[in-house]
């Protein structure tokens, strides 16, 4: 097996994504790219591709698959992911699926899907509390994970915000944008056989058990 490992995560809006590829990241060393983080990053910059996604997030449609195939690719060719990397909402659909497959193969690169799985009832919740750090992107929630003081990072000191894309209306929309765009890559990897599922329930520490194990083999873990 290629020593180049890159594991992709699927899961619909909320199921907690983010919240276990940043942990994952520190306890193996992979760097956590996150499409999600670099467009936010580049609004909170203005550059032209921030301005460009601003109004597509917002909406809850995907931003154009051009675009960010080649941010993705920019990111991949960076020295930290010569090792591997934890994608966190790319491919997005299947075009973005066979330039994954394009960019693996050129990087002699293992491929793996990790479908976190979770009912849209709860993915809700969990987005509907979320809030985020400006500075360091630590990820938390009002009641499952509420920071120590009210609006503030616990691990940076930073203004935790609310995502303009976490209200109900935009929520629904990137749902929807899940089911149409993204859920047939659960198929697609599948029908590879570069697919495992991880339910999504319970409290984080519990599912990180479950991810751990199921990665078991795969991703080399730094001792605790
Ligand atoms: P992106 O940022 O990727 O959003 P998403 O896929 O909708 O996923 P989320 O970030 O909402 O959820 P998550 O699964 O990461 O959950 P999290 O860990 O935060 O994309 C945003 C937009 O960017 C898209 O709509 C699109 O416009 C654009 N975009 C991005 N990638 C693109 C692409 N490839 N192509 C085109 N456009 C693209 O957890 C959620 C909350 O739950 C948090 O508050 C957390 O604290 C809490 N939580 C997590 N786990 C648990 C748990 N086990 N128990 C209780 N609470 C929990």
């Amino acid at each position: 097996m290629s020593s180049v490992l890159y594991l992709i995560f699927l899961g619909a809006p909320g199921a907690g994504k983010g919240t276990q590829v940043e942990r994952l990241a520190a306890a193996s060393g992979l760097p956590h790219v996150s499409t999600g983080n670099l467009f936010r990053e580049n609004l909170q910059q203005r550059t032209e591709l921030g301005l460009l996604a601003e109004s597509i997030m917002n909406a809850g449609d995907l931003v154009p698959d051009t675009v960010t195939i080649d941010m993705v690719r920019d990111r991949l060719a960076r020295p930290d992911c010569a090792g591997g990397a934890l994608l966190d909402g790319f491919p997005r659909n299947l075009i973005q699926a066979d330039a994954m497959a394009e960019m693996a193969g050129a990087a002699a690169a293992t491929l793996q899907a990790v479908f976190l799985n979770l009912d849209d009832t709860e993915c809700m919740n969990r987005i509907t509390g979320r809030r985020q750090c400006r500075d360091c992107g630590l990820i938390c929630h009002v009641r499952f994970a509420p920071p120590q003081v009210d609006g503030v990072c616990d691990q940076c000191g930073g203004e935790l915000y609310r995502r303009d894309d976490d209200n109900p209306a935009t929520v629904e929309r990137r749902i929807l944008a899940y089911y149409r765009e993204t859920a047939p890559l659960l198929g697609y990897y599948h029908a590879l056989r570069k697919f495992l599922t991880v339910e999504a329930d319970g409290a984080p520490d519990q599912v990180a058990v479950r991810l751990r194990e199921a990665l078991a083999g795969l991703v080399e873990f730094a001792p605790e």
